[in-house]
């Protein structure tokens, strides 16, 4: 990940740079050696981490905020690098596969992921061969992309940009996340091609029986699940799972020969391995809970202070979501806008949501990259709304008592 190392810190704060606008330092509340940079360009925010060291202060860019384009990574710590006296760095511009993906026009964040409408859907594209292959094939469908993958998703932008592809999206998220968003019976075919197995950790699969129900929700009523695997275990639990809960029939081929090799099958039919295709066809499936209900994900309340909900966690036993708040990063005394953040994981215990919570000078709050408008995630702030409102009314009531006290001594 590109990175610096200065003999001095980054001081030109609360300035603008052609499109970047550097804003002011924030304070770890526990650890004053850790700070956060927030800089903003294309109206988005990315976090600069500044850790001071015996060696100097590190500069590397904040995981969540991370944008998918590491050229504008690397042209911010260049820019934050320019005047310090650097002691070691890596970042050298060069543009690989690695370092392109700048066309950012094909890459769908949470706010516009209604906004689109694929017709065909891949799940973990990888290099990107099948899906590629797949948009250029369909001109008149959309087709979206889902990995999490960084470098494979640059890979991909580029390559759409190359073939000039209009019809072809991609969106950098969970896919068992995405796959809640879209409208009931709207989705065609769903391409899940070599997922990875996880067999001794089954609970981060792809596939699970919240996958299944949400994909027959979103497919049509003749579309189905396009699963390719070498792992006959993930076929058989597949199977197994629509069985018992009665939601599907399905068709198994063994060494059929497809249209498009992907990079793995490539891989795997190297090695002699079978490979399983597996079509899931939905059926008895009653309508499932549409998804049409909008939420805004606003706050209701005031805070004063995030300080006295950092570090903590809440379980909701019934809606099976938690809540866990990480450290507070605050604006010093001097800073001309004063915010305070803190990261802010939720939603459901297998799939979470990562985000920052922001708290305004007005005392008004908001997340810094919103939840998706899926079940989990409303739940999760609605749980976060009580508990902001139960805590702060709970250190009111604390702080009066306390003051009562005071005065009757
Ligand atoms: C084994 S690779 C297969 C890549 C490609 N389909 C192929 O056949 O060559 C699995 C891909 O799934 C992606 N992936 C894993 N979990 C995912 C998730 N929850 N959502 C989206 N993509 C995921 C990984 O990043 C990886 O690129």
């Amino acid at each position: 990940m590109p990175h610096f190392i200065s003999k001095t810190p980054f001081c030109q704060t609360n300035c603008r740079h052609n499109d970047l606008y550097i804003m002011e330092y924030l304070v770890n509340a526990q650890f004053k050696n850790l700070r956060i940079l927030p800089v903003m360009y294309d109206n988005q925010i990315i976090f600069i981490r500044c850790i001071e060291r015996k060696d100097g202060f590190l500069y590397k860019v904040d995981k969540l905020t991370k944008p998918n384009n590491l050229l504008k990574i690397k042209e911010i710590l260049q820019f934050l690098s320019k005047d310090l006296e650097v002691l070691t760095h890596n970042l050298h511009q060069t543009n690989t596969k690695h370092t392109k993906g700048t066309q950012t026009g094909f890459l769908i964040n949470q706010v516009n992921l209604t906004d689109i409408k694929p017709d065909l859907i891949e799940i973990g594209f990888g290099s990107g061969r099948h899906i590629l292959d797949l948009a250029r094939n369909n001109p008149n469908k959309i087709i979206l992309g889902i990995e999490i993958h960084a470098p494979s998703i640059r890979q991909v932008l580029n390559s759409i940009e190359i073939y000039n592809l209009k019809n072809l999206y991609i969106c950098n998220f969970d896919a068992r996340l995405v796959i809640q968003v879209f409208e009931s019976r709207s989705v065609e075919i769903i391409y899940l091609h070599f997922p990875i197995p996880w067999n001794n950790a089954k609970h981060r699969r792809v596939v699970n029986r919240d996958f299944l129900e949400n994909s027959f929700r979103i497919l049509k009523s003749n579309g189905y699940i396009n699963l390719r695997s070498d792992d006959l275990e993930y076929v058989r639990d597949c199977i197994d799972e629509v069985l018992t809960a009665n939601i599907a029939h399905f068709e198994v081929k063994k060494n059929g020969i497809p249209k498009i090799i992907s990079k793995y099958e490539q891989r795997w039919k190297n090695m002699h391995k079978d490979i399983y295709e597996l079509h899931l066809f939905q059926q008895n499936l009653q309508e499932i809970h549409t998804n049409e209900q909008l939420s805004h994900f606003d706050f209701p309340m005031k805070l004063d202070d995030l300080g006295i909900f950092c570090n903590q966690k809440w379980i909701d036993k019934t809606n099976s979501v938690f809540i866990s708040i990480g450290d507070l990063y605050y604006s010093d005394s001097h800073a001309q806008h004063k915010i305070s953040v803190a990261q802010i994981t939720f939603g459901s215990f297998y799939v979470p949501f990562n985000t920052f919570l922001v708290l305004e000078e007005n005392k008004s709050l908001h997340y810094l990259k919103y939840p998706l408008n899926i079940n989990s995630h409303r739940l999760a702030h609605k749980f976060l709304c009580g508990i902001l409102t139960e805590t702060k009314l709970h250190c009111k009531k604390f702080q009066q008592e306390k003051q009562k006290k005071e005065k009757v001594k």
